[in-house]
């Protein structure tokens, strides 16, 4: 499913076999003073977590949290937690974080970077209007500590607490988001969103008056000569609806205008720090000295509205950066700032680390080696990444029928076991070859003409980015991941 842009490419490694730890405790170094471990010697299995009587619980951090059948969160996953990349000094996360930061500055801005990711289902979806049904909910895609309590899926979770908070006109949280999802170059269920919002209060502003109080603010912003394509208009009754009993359609002219301009400065700021990387490290290629081409595409999310998406043209494709809108006057009013309105977004960071420093696989964002770490220093020194090997795929295929219960491969809304997902397959992959799986592609679906069942295939890229992987060793994991997808997901290999 698609709960918006901006993390969705965004997503990294794991870390190789921490997952697994069945029936084990597990202890992950440290948030500061914070720890993590399994209070029980519970089974904890993935995808799926057979609940199964008594007083099971789960110790994360110091809290203790009830696991029930909605629980579905494997121990590889709580073990990155702790790793809080967007806070690591020379680390590319954070230095695009820092880079971003720069377009947001205090005191306008308050920078929010470490909010702990552990978030009820109301903070995630509830306080944004998700509605009951939407597939961002779902088991499949969401990660459950229990049927109350996820791991963020977004930073837009903290959008209600922060604007209670009401500490400054604007913010910007930087975080660690967790999403069940395929696995890919681009992909990875642990990521790092930013978010970032401002607002303007009707009882602050001179005169009351909104609309010249942003077109004010928008004017002291720095000007750029990008490239800028919006065709569409700001509002479209249907497509991307003006909050007609809240705001006045001047007033998301202002308020867009406003959101647009800063976000189209951030961009200016990023790219250029990447077409000097890129020039200094020798590559003048035609698509790295045209000029930078962004355009506004219109989007929809359950909390913005109007809503867009900013793309940005780089090396020959149209990419997706982030999502934005006019925040959802409800939001507010819940919040208990009803006299404020204003703007939001929300952009991965991976995936402008990815284009700024030329980083070709999500996975070396979670790499220890040296070799990967040592080659970023500061924001004032973006560098392009120079691969350090090119170490060969090794390809394995897995056939299996689905049981005959499971009749789709789409998302199940509920928390039923009976139902295949994607993600699942994803999951058993990711637990078992961690880091050392590369990709996972469908090659193959067919469903029997006569019995009706389902059958697919996988083709897994076992791929190191540190070393030669044997074909023995990637026989190994792959006999594994074959034993744990019939065990688990209750397949029938073919
Ligand atoms: N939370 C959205 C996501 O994860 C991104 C987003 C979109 C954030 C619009 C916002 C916003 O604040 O206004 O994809």
């Amino acid at each position: 499913m698609k709960l918006a842009a901006t993390g969705r490419a965004v997503r990294l490694a794991w870390s190789k076999r921490s997952g697994t730890a069945i029936g084990a405790r597990l202890r992950v170094e440290a948030r500061p003073q914070q720890q993590l471990r399994f209070q029980s010697t519970v089974v904890l299995q993935t995808p799926i977590i057979e609940h199964n009587s008594k007083t099971r619980s789960l110790e994360i951090d110091g809290k203790s949290h009830a696991i029930d059948e909605w629980t579905n969160v494997p121990p590889s996953i709580l073990s990155f937690l702790p790793r809080n990349l967007h806070l690591r000094p020379s680390h590319p996360v954070s230095i695009t974080r820092q880079v971003i930061e720069r377009s947001f500055p205090s005191p306008t801005y308050t920078h929010y970077n470490d909010i702990h990711p552990i978030v009820t289902v109301a903070q995630n979806f509830d306080s944004l209007g998700f509605p009951q049904d939407h597939p961002g909910r779902s088991r499949t895609d969401t990660y459950y500590i229990n049927k109350d309590t996820v791991l963020r899926t977004h930073t837009s979770a903290h959008e209600a607490e922060i604007f209670r908070d009401n500490k400054s006109e604007g913010y910007t949280i930087s975080a660690d988001v967790y999403r069940r999802d395929a696995i890919d170059r681009s992909h990875y269920p642990v990521f790092h969103q930013m978010e970032g919002s401002r607002m303007w209060d009707r009882r602050k502003v001179p005169g009351g008056d909104i609309v010249k109080a942003v077109w004010a603010d928008l004017e002291r912003l720095p000007k750029h000569d990008l490239e800028v394509e919006d065709p569409n208009p700001t509002i479209h009754p249907e497509r991307n609806p003006l909050q007609g009993e809240h705001h006045s359609s001047e007033e998301v002219e202002a308020i867009a205008a406003h959101l647009k301009r800063s976000l189209e400065g951030m961009v200016v700021e990023l790219f250029s720090r990447a077409k000097k990387a890129a020039v200094a490290a020798g590559n003048t290629n035609a698509d790295v000295m045209e000029p930078l081409k962004v355009r506004w595409v219109e989007a929809y999310f359950p909390f913005t509205s109007p809503s867009y998406e900013l793309e940005v043209f780089w090396q020959g494709d149209w990419l997706e950066i982030l999502g934005c809108g006019v925040t959802k006057q409800e939001l507010l009013i819940n919040a208990g700032v009803p006299d404020q309105l204003g703007w939001a977004f929300g952009v991965g960071l991976e995936r402008v680390a990815m284009l700024l420093f030329s980083i070709p696989d999500i996975r070396l964002f979670w790499s220890k080696d040296p070799r990967f770490l040592s080659q970023f220093s500061t924001m004032e020194n973006i560098n392009t990444f120079v691969p350090f090997s090119r170490h060969p795929s090794c390809y394995k295929d897995v056939s299996f029928w689905l049981r005959s219960s499971s009749s789709s491969a789409g998302g199940g809304l509920k928390a039923n076991a009976q139902d295949f997902h994607e993600n699942d397959v994803m999951e058993v992959v990711r637990d078992i070859g961690g880091d050392l799986v590369e990709d996972v592609k469908l090659t193959d679906e067919f469903t029997h003409p006569v019995s009706g069942r389902r059958s697919l295939c996988y083709r897994i890229n076992y791929r190191s980015l540190e070393r030669t992987l044997t074909n023995e060793e990637a026989n190994e994991l792959h006999n594994s991941v074959r034993e744990r997808l019939v065990k688990k997901l209750g397949v029938e290999l073919r």
